[in-house]
């Protein structure tokens, strides 16, 4: 049971497995070893460490971003590496919020939003727009909707990512340090839209350093460490009773 999904039955099979996952870049970086966890439903999970140890590259395992070379990925019981699986569609299943919002600079907001469930056949215009105009309105850029990138602040073109990625109507959104490139003015806005998507039932992988995010949003926090995943736990006893000596070691840095 988790802090977002009381109207679950408990039973229900998790929406992310990943069990095993290796990584290896053509470089030789061993950047993932063996790393499984399960995500459930709804649940929103927070991802900390080091640099270099291996976030980054989970995360984008996860839509098949990076291919890994040892183990498995079962997004909602598909297993992303099985012959007869389309990755694409797949792929359309799990959205993806950068650090640099990477917005098309000659396409206005609402355009941006539209652009990739336009090309998604079985689609019709008029509802993608529509579809678009309320995400707009969910992630408070209703009024900005035919403003180009460049004329809006960080933070605001971060929410235009955000409602980009939820027109694919995904299942689960990935999100790698979002707020990293803002101005810390802007950081608020852009948790608040991450909060109430976490309340409405998101599953939500989440990289970032706001620790406050993590302890009021998160259902559990990984912790990473040169690719391998060392701990993972509730919130409260992640950041208060902190057991494994590199945690600890890792958040006295932090605080
Ligand atoms: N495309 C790549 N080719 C080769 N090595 C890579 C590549 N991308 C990442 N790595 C290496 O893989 C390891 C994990 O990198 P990753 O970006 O996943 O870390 P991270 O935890 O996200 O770090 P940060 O907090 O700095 O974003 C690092 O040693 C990195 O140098
Ligand atoms: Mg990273």
């Amino acid at each position: 049971m988790t802090k977002h999904d009381s109207n679950q039955p408990a039973a229900e099979a998790p929406i992310i497995i990943a069990t095993d996952v290796d990584k290896i870049y053509p470089n030789g970086c061993h950047a993932l070893k063996a790393v499984s966890t399960t995500v459930a439903r709804g649940e929103v999970v927070v991802i900390l460490g080091p640099s270099g140890s291996g976030k980054s590259t989970f995360l984008r395992t996860l839509n098949q971003l990076e291919v890994i070379n040892g183990g498995s990925i079962l997004i909602d019981g598909v297993d992303m590496y099985s012959k007869g699986t389309n990755i694409n569609q797949l792929r359309e299943q799990v959205g993806m919020v950068f650090q640099n919002f990477n917005l098309f600079p000659h396409k206005t907001a609402l355009e941006n939003v539209m652009l990739a469930p336009l090309k998604v056949s079985g689609r019709e215009p008029k509802e993608v727009e529509e579809h678009a105009r309320d995400l707009m309105y969910k992630v408070g850029m209703d009024q900005r909707m035919q403003n180009y990138p460049s004329h809006l602040s960080g933070g605001q073109q971060q929410r235009v990512a955000i409602a980009r990625a939820l027109a694919m109507k995904p299942k689960i959104m990935l999100f790698d340090e979002p707020t990293s490139a803002l101005d810390p003015e802007m950081v608020g806005e852009v948790l608040d839209v991450m909060k109430s998507l976490a309340a409405e039932g998101m599953t939500m992988v989440v990289v970032t350093h706001e620790m406050g995010f993590a302890r009021e949003v998160a259902d559990r926090v990984l912790f990473m460490e040169e690719g391998a995943l060392l701990v993972e736990d509730n919130p409260d006893d992640f950041f208060d009773h902190p057991s494994h000596p590199r945690l600890k070691q890792f958040l006295s840095k932090i605080f």
